[in-house]
């Protein structure tokens, strides 16, 4: 094994906080009381195009380290209901809009939980109420456990174009501890079948910092990842919230370190890079020919609740539990359970349950975070001429909690610039909770 970069105790200590995903500014537990009327005005005001997203809560099986809104359910029975509510929420927005849409994508959940015939009705009822263009991204979250040839047959020939695979370790052992059995040779067969269908890209997702995950067997799952040769890679910080997530408790005492995961996470990092991946930032990695190493390296990039997106001039609207959408200004959440969901699709309503309205200091603030998390740089004068304020005035509070970031080479600055060094990365989230008005000061966890 080749030696690998480590964060000091110290910094760990310092900056290893609890931090939003930033998937939106302000993070969704300060939304209020925003409703349908306020998502059906913003798209009747919205001109861009569209990225729909499609929530499939159901599994067949618990994976205990799994973090996600699922709904456990070996039984299919309730997925026909489910995909004809979906729809009628398409129904109910479709009313409201007359937008193109360059981007789908379904998640879950487990969205292949759904049949040939569900997939093909849900896909159908989405094409002949949006207008879908032609050289649109439709991609959909796998788990080779349960997908069928069949069902990736179905799919390539519906519209979906890309495949964003659940690994998340090779290793018996993990696999074991977390309670999710997937050999190396279901994920690469799956991945051949892919290939042969012509699916334009394939993401792999992977955790990081799961129980009797060591560096020598996460080292081992990272070079079967790379004979897969995935277009991107997902390497995510493994999130433990057994208040919520119960069943994560089982693993407790298996679970590494902080300093362990940081390990962990730079040897990652440094196996992926050395193998011609490009870090785009936080979690995501991608070859340099990939359309988010491309929008990175010029620029372009962004983040929504998707995470790193190179489709700037969307808005987003979601269907399903759970689901949030964005547009212009305005964040709308579905409701978390099925039963208030299917209650309100009945009764012909929006399940909203939460949302907000950006007020103009968060579009700002939005902006700065935004810069952070995807270009590691905030060009004072770009924020400047797109919101007519004085960087330095309007941020002069902001920019002296950095000066502590400074002195530990986490950042640098100038009078033009804030950058992110390179040790500053692993803390990125923690450099853009600077500039969250919404962020308790001081508070102490976890950003890797
Ligand atoms: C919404 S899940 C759906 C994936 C699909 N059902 C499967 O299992 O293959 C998408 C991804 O979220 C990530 N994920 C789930 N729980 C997580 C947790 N507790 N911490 C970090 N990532 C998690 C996993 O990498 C997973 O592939």
């Amino acid at each position: 094994m080749t030696s690998h970069l480590q964060l000091s105790d110290d910094l760990l200590d310092r900056y290893n906080r609890p931090t939003p995903r930033y998937t939106s500014y302000p993070p969704a537990p300060h939304w209020g009381d925003a409703g349908p009327a306020h998502l059906i005005g913003a798209l009747e005001k919205s001109t861009r195009p569209l990225s729909v997203y499609m929530h499939i809560p159901f599994c067949e099986r618990l994976c205990l380290y799994c973090g996600c809104n699922v709904i456990i359910n070996k039984d299919h029975s309730a997925a026909d209901a489910y995909v004809a509510r979906l729809i009628a929420e398409m129904d109910l927005l479709v009313a409201a809009h007359g937008h193109r849409v360059n981007q789908v994508h379904w998640g879950g959940g487990t969205p292949t939980y759904l049949d040939c015939r569900q997939i093909t009705e849900l896909f159908n009822a989405l094409r002949t109420r949006f207008c879908l263009d032609d050289n649109a991204e439709v991609s959909i979250e796998i788990d080779p456990r349960v997908t069928t040839l069949e069902q990736l047959v179905t799919l390539r020939s519906a519209g979906f174009n890309r495949l964003s695979v659940g690994v998340q370790d090779f290793d018996p052992i993990v696999q074991q501890a977390v309670r999710r059995i997937q050999p190396f040779a279901m994920t690469s067969e799956l991945i051949e079948q892919a290939r042969s269908l012509n699916f334009d890209s394939i993401n792999l997702d992977l955790i990081y910092g799961l129980p009797m995950q060591t560096l020598t067997s996460f080292e081992r799952t990272l070079q079967q990842v790379l004979r897969l040769s995935p277009d991107r890679i997902a390497m995510f910080s493994y999130a433990h919230v057994p208040s919520l997530k119960h069943q994560q408790r089982s693993f407790e005492k298996d679970l590494p370190t902080e300093s362990e995961k940081s390990d962990l996470f730079l040897m990652g990092l440094q196996t992926l890079t050395s193998h011609g991946y490009e870090h785009i930032g936080l979690d995501h990695f991608a070859r340099p020919d990939d359309p988010l190493a491309i929008a990175r390296a010029t620029g372009s990039l962004h983040r929504n609740f998707q995470g790193y997106t190179t489709h700037a001039e969307t808005d987003l609207i979601a269907l399903g539990v759970s689901s949030i959408s964005h547009v212009g200004n305005t964040y709308a959440q579905n409701y978390r359970e099925l039963a208030p969901y299917n209650n309100a699709i009945d009764e012909k309503r929006l399940p909203v349950f939460r949302g907000y309205v950006m007020s103009a200091d968060d579009e700002i603030r939005a902006a700065v975070i935004e810069s952070v998390l995807c270009n590691r740089v905030v060009r004072k004068l770009d924020i400047q001429s797109a919101f007519s304020i004085s960087f330095d005035d309007y941020f002069g509070f902001e920019l002296d909690r950095l000066s502590e970031f400074q002195r530990d080479d986490l950042v640098e600055m100038d009078s033009r610039e804030i950058r992110v060094t390179d040790v500053g990365r692993f803390f990125v989230r923690s450099i853009a909770q600077v500039f969250d008005a919404f962020a308790p000061a001081g508070v102490a966890s976890k950003a890797v």
